[in-house]
């Protein structure tokens, strides 16, 4: 069984559409869930779905600890949900290549430090692109500049607004991250 851990800081719905896709699958195990955030939305999520969550800070995080935790629960891979924070490199050497994160754009547009979130959706908006989508990628030391995994792309041309934008783009989120992830760590 390949044990997979969720870093989430925000609402938490990728999370929950990797937790849903996965339940009940015999060789991937969601097993634990973490954030930085304590209202993070992950942690109803987890409890809901009776997995075990934690809470850690950023020094933690920096210091080794998390690592060091990530370790001693026999995580295998890391699928990052809209975590905010910079993996340190003792982690993306711990877990080389077996770290991916999803991101709200066609990388490597609207990537970068402060682009998260409705800052990516409002960026795409006024660039005036009729097309907008997701990027799956590993995670490097640079925010958003891990090797590419998978795009997929939607027509926004008939979007009026960036919430319109940041709704379709995360529809398709949920469609792709649990494939591609089950794809990466099946293979
Ligand atoms: C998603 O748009 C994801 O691409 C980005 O952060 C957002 C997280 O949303 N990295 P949610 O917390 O999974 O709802």
């Amino acid at each position: 069984m390949t044990r997979v851990a969720i870093l989430a800081s925000g609402t938490g719905s990728n999370a929950g559409a990797l937790i849903d896709y996965f339940s009940g699958d015999s060789e991937v195990n969601i097993s634990v869930v973490g954030s930085n955030r304590k209202a993070a939305g992950v942690f109803d999520i987890a409890e809901k779905a009776g997995i075990k969550s934690f809470r850690f800070s950023k020094d933690e995080m920096d210091s080794g600890k998390l690592l060091k935790d990530l370790k001693s629960q026999k995580v295998d891979w890391v699928l990052l949900c809209g975590f905010l924070l910079k993996i340190p490199s003792d982690i993306l050497m711990g877990y080389k290549d077996r770290i991916l994160n999803i991101h709200p754009s066609l990388l490597p547009k609207h990537g970068g430090k402060g682009m998260y979130g409705m800052n990516v959706h409002k960026a795409v908006q006024d660039s005036g692109s009729n097309e907008s989508g997701l990027t799956i990628h590993k995670v490097s030391e640079n925010y958003d500049e891990g090797d590419i995994v998978f795009q997929a792309s939607v027509d926004i041309s008939h979007c009026t607004s960036a919430e319109e934008i940041a709704s379709k783009v995360l529809a398709l989120e949920h469609q792709y991250y649990p494939r591609i992830a089950e794809a990466m760590i099946k293979d």
